[in-house]
């Protein structure tokens, strides 16, 4: 490929989630709000894992770095998304997109780790309670929460580093409302097959190794919680159903979308907006409001918050009587 022969293109452009008006402004609204509930949910949940001593455990420190990741996941596309609904042409810049395709699969990768490390922590958990303080010890934590960045980034520098050498020569139409690697890999004007099997092999190694070894760990779980009939085990099928639900919600669109790179399916889009709007949210309802632990740590906050303003006021009549 010689650089010289040809100008790059200097943006892209995209079509956005619909091209009609009425229903971009309704998006408009929808997406301001579900944007602003992934943000504040998971801060919510950050503050109290990290505010409450109790919650200091491998399961709750990668769970406040998942809801660190699920704002982040939200972050690198939605907020321009909201944007565009209300502008048209929906312009961004090569520069912007490269980094949207490198953020998406630093993040999406980064996800699919972490919840098969919190999958695998859950396993030890269960299956094997006696040996899980010395499992499962901090260290071995902070290693699967470091591990999940790293092979998020190495798999995102890889996919990126056959990308961004592609010649963009000219066509920029992007039918989604972000830099979706599967749609702009195809505007290279060249023949794009080997660099889709290369895409298709690096996000599917990545995804369905995930995605099986989460299903095991889950089987296995389930296998070892049906033998047991306590109400304690009860508890811990229905919160790992919920788990299954927000990997299948996170999966299943990943795993369709580059399924199917030769034949752009029109719901391609609609499916993303699952992985990166409805997993970020669904995950701090189901990991955490359903958990009793971190509702009383969340109460206790409340408590502690209410105090804290009484205490603040009180001292304020104070300093008012004294002057
Ligand atoms: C994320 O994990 C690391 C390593 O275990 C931990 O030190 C850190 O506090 C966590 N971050 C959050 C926001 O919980």
């Amino acid at each position: 490929m010689d650089q010289g022969n040809y100008s790059r293109v200097a943006e892209f452009v995209l079509l956005g989630l619909s091209s009609s008006w009425e229903l971009q402004y309704f998006f408009f609204v929808l997406f301001n709000f579900l944007y602003m509930a992934i943000v504040l949910g998971n801060l919510l949940i950050v503050i109290t894992v990290i505010s409450e001593p109790a919650l200091h455990t491998p399961m709750y420190i990668m769970l406040s770095n998942l809801s660190v990741l699920d704002v982040f996941l939200a972050t690198y596309a939605t907020p321009k998304m909201i944007h565009d609904f209300l502008h048209e042409p929906k312009i961004i810049s090569f520069e912007g997109c490269m980094a949207q395709i490198f953020l998406l699969h630093v993040f999406a990768g980064g996800e699919m780790v972490l919840l098969v490390a919190m999958a695998y922590d859950r396993y030890v958990a269960i299956c094997k309670p006696l040996h899980y303080a010395t499992i499962m010890n901090l260290c071995r934590c902070t290693g699967l929460v470091v591990g999940s960045w790293v092979i998020g980034v190495m798999h995102s520098l890889s996919q990126l580093a056959f990308t961004i050498n592609l010649p963009f020569c000219g066509p920029n139409i992007v039918d989604s409302y972000y830099c979706d690697l599967t749609l702009v890999i195809k505007l290279a004007c060249t023949d794009t097959y080997v660099p889709e099997v290369l895409m298709l092999l690096d996000s599917g190694l990545m995804g369905v190794t995930s995605f099986f070894l989460l299903l095991i760990s889950y089987m296995v779980i389930l296998v070892t919680v049906r033998g047991h009939s306590s109400v304690g085990m009860a508890k811990a099928r229905s919160t790992l159903t919920a788990h299954i639900t927000v990997v299948i919600l996170f999966f299943g669109p990943c795993i369709f979308i580059y399924s199917s790179p030769f034949s752009n399916f029109p719901v391609d889009k609609v499916l993303s907006v699952f992985s990166t709007v409805f997993t970020p949210i669904l995950n701090p309802i189901i990991y955490t409001l359903r958990n009793k632990e971190v509702k009383s740590a969340m109460h206790k906050l409340k408590t502690r918050y209410i105090s804290s303003r009484l205490l603040f006021q009180l001292s304020l009549t104070r300093l008012n009587l004294l002057n």
